[in-house]
């Protein structure tokens, strides 16, 4: 079954999975039968897995609570999901350019009003994927009070879902399970027969680039040296870990945080094209890091 992923997302992987690929380790769909995704976002490399390998269990998890409630959407209630996208979509595909920058901002104050509590809320889920795809470059920033303010995108026509596409993701999250939290919270999941892939905020390659603002919570250096510890302890539980990172030699020669915290662990580095990029770095080639334990 073709998947493809059905958001786009700051740092998605989709660009990369030809590169990433050939590292997934071997033994994946033999001995090695779950895969723990701590960070989904946008999940293209979730996709590829769950799409080519037919494991026992899939567990994915991210700390952003609107991306979590659209997972479990798809998941649980994918044909009222269906109708309000199917709604939404044709109201604004008749508007002209003014009139469709208005109802944007109409549909993110409705999306800011609906206040999640522990039930799945398919209409947020909805205004989640609509925002997505009409928002400036599909970020996904938040201020202090979590609502969401990213600005129009300036798009001719922008497809906004795909039905089929929704329908396959549906079906194969049903052997999924998903998971609303910080990273640490999948450590009890994991057991020698897991691979797990890694792909945090990354860290910023100079002080004013940061755009890793996904949600109200802050991925700094103390994060980065947490998540090296967390990646410690799965190693020495048997796991198979892959870890994705920006590689701070881009603009500094002489950074080794990366190879200092991981110096116990394979780093491989691999030519990216960033999709998002920050004010003062221009979109181009710059390497990014590939951690693996085995
Ligand atoms: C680089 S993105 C993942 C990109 C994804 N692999 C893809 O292909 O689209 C990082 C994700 O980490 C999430 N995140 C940030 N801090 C977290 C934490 N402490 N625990 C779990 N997830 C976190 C963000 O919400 C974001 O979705």
């Amino acid at each position: 079954m073709l998947i493809k992923p059905f958001l786009k997302w700051a740092g998605g992987k989709g660009q990369l999975l030809n590169k990433i690929r050939p590292l997934y380790p071997q033994g994946l769909g033999n001995q090695i039968n779950k895969y723990i995704e701590p960070f989904i976002g946008g999940g293209a490399v979730f996709f590829d897995i769950i799409s080519s390998y037919k494991l026992d269990k899939y567990i994915i998890n991210d700390i952003n609570k609107e991306l979590i409630n659209t997972y479990k959407a798809i998941q649980q209630d994918i044909h009222s999901l269906l109708e309000y996208l199917s709604k939404i979509t044709s109201y604004y595909k008749k508007l002209s350019t003014e009139e469709r920058n208005l109802f944007y901002y109409d549909i993110r104050n409705k999306y800011n009003s609906i206040v999640l509590n522990s039930c799945i809320n398919v209409e947020k889920a909805a205004l989640f994927i609509f925002l997505n795809k009409t928002c400036f470059n599909g970020l996904y920033r938040v201020n202090r009070n979590n609502q969401f303010n990213v600005p129009a995108g300036k798009y001719k026509d922008p497809a906004i879902y795909d039905k089929e596409n929704l329908l396959n993701i549906s079906q194969i999250l049903q052997k999924v399970e998903i998971l609303w939290g910080d990273f640490a919270t999948t450590n009890n999941y994991i057991d020698n027969n897991t691979f797990i892939y890694i792909d945090p905020p990354y860290r910023p390659l100079t002080k004013t680039s940061s755009f890793t603002n996904y949600s109200t919570y802050i991925f700094d250096d103390k994060e980065q040296i947490r998540l090296s510890s967390f990646i410690n302890d799965i190693d020495k539980k048997g796991a198979y870990v892959l870890s994705s990172n920006s590689d701070p030699k881009n603009t500094s020669e002489n950074d080794n945080f990366f190879d200092e915290l991981y110096r116990t662990k394979n780093i491989i580095r691999i030519e990216a094209t960033r999709a998002i990029n920050s004010n003062s770095l221009k979109r181009g080639k710059i390497n990014e890091l590939l951690i693996s334990n085995y």
